[in-house]
């Protein structure tokens, strides 16, 4: 998710071009900022890249999440089912806008199994939110056909894999909306900063005047803009967006290096028959951000982890089942509603029954995923280099438990 590591020229011309105006904020002033507008004319390069009619440029992929719950009419009491495995974010912004996250098991695909989300639908059920982790996607045929048939609204958290596609389709755009977050460790940054996408005009509306304190930016005076709801400042800076506007552009060269790299490590990994991968439905539309990739079990799993830390060589490479922000096991936080601020008593309640549920088909497939980041900076050599030090861990693990199974028993 590395889009900072090849930042330069063109990121710095576009932020030149703000500070050459003084002109900082998107909205107003339209006469000192002599026709620049790095946030609309980034609104209109996402649409165009991802063939989607809106897209509402936002401070965070945080503020993503809540602008589109918001106006999506997901509120108070409302259930919205995700998977176990995401960044805290996405439960966050489901508990701040009064609604319950039901967590519920992934599969292969690392993320919403659907069979799960069937079973986790009760009458206070308004929203499914599969989050495509690590730039590869749900299973989306599959879950929008049950939102379909129970009429529940589906929200693509797509933070992770802007740019990816399903069947011809951009993430984000095949749901009811779609979010992205362009923080310092995605495809595309702009240091901070988030999107959500629809093709509905009237949703769009709500994301607008939602994410600037309900401003209807209707007229040229923005003090005599009306405020037809309730809103919050979630507004992106011209500084951000110029950076995300030069990253935007660039999209394809970094989706292509990752691609290619993707593919060697892949081919390498594939070397060891203990090794398995992620199911991608649709391995096309996979940004390659990651290669995930799984152990027998989860024991020698831990084993290899244990073993790429020795040698020095972890880093890059994530065990999602031990790590504190991506899979429930560790979101104590979560399951002991740690509030700073009341939180309703529905809410309160079924977070505290997280406590007792389980979790046990998830845990099978996390305790044996290892995620390796891809980074843009590899040549064809540090790739090759990178593969066979991790094939030559995993034989090496192997190679001694079986040496311990042979040991006779006392
Ligand atoms: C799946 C997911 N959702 C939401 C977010 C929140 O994005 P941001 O960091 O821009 O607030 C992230 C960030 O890592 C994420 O990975």
């Amino acid at each position: 998710m590395p889009g900072f590591e090849l930042f330069g020229p063109l990121e710095r011309k576009e932020v030149n071009d703000v500070l050459e105006t003084g002109i900082l904020m998107r909205y107003g002033f339209d006469g000192p900022r002599k026709g620049v507008w790095k946030a609309k004319e980034l609104e209109t390069a996402i649409s165009d890249k991802l063939g989607c009619r809106y897209t509402q440029l936002v401070s965070s992929g945080t503020a993503a999440l809540t602008t589109a719950f918001a106006a999506l009419g997901i509120g108070s009491g409302d259930e919205v089912i995700m998977p176990v495995f995401t960044f805290v974010a996405s439960f966050e912004c489901v508990l701040s806008v009064g609604a319950i996250p039901v967590l519920v098991d992934v599969d292969e695909t690392l993320t919403l199994d659907p069979p799960a989300v069937r079973r986790a639908i009760t009458p206070r059920t308004k929203c499914v939110m599969p989050v495509h982790m690590c730039g590869a996607m749900a299973d989306l045929d599959a879950l929008r056909q049950i939102c379909r048939e129970h009429r529940l609204i589906l929200l693509e958290d797509a933070c992770q894999s802007f740019g990816g596609r399903y069947k011809g389709k951009a993430l984000g755009t095949i749901g009811d909306a779609g979010t992205f977050s362009f923080d310092f460790v995605k495809i595309v940054t702009c240091a901070e900063g988030g999107a959500v996408v629809t093709n509905d005009e009237a949703l769009h509306f709500k994301l607008d005047a939602y994410s600037d304190h309900g401003h209807d930016h209707k007229g040229v005076d923005r003090g005599a803009d009306l405020h037809p709801y309730i809103g919050y400042n979630f507004r992106i800076s011209e500084l951000h967006a110029a950076v995300g506007l030069a990253q935007v552009r660039r999209l394809e060269e970094f989706v292509a290096i990752q691609r290619k790299t993707h593919s060697l490590l892949k081919a390498i990994l594939s070397e060891v028959p203990e090794i398995g991968f992620r199911t991608i439905p649709d391995p096309e539309g996979d940004i390659c951000s990651f290669l995930s990739w799984f152990l027998p079990t989860g024991d020698i799993t831990r084993e290899v982890v244990a073993e790429l830390r020795q040698q020095g060589i972890l880093a890059g490479n994530f065990y999602w089942y031990d790590n504190n922000w991506h899979y429930i096991r560790k979101w104590d936080h979560l399951r002991t509603a740690a509030t700073l601020n009341p939180l309703s008593e529905p809410q309160r309640q079924a977070l505290l029954s997280l406590e007792h549920a389980s979790f046990a088909a998830s845990d099978r497939i996390m305790s044996r995923c290892i995620s390796t980041a891809i980074g843009l900076l590899w040549n064809e050599e540090q790739t090759r280099q990178k593969g066979e030090a991790i094939v030559a861990v995993v034989k090496k693990v192997m190679a001694q438990r079986a040496a311990k199974s042979r040991v006779p028993q006392a």
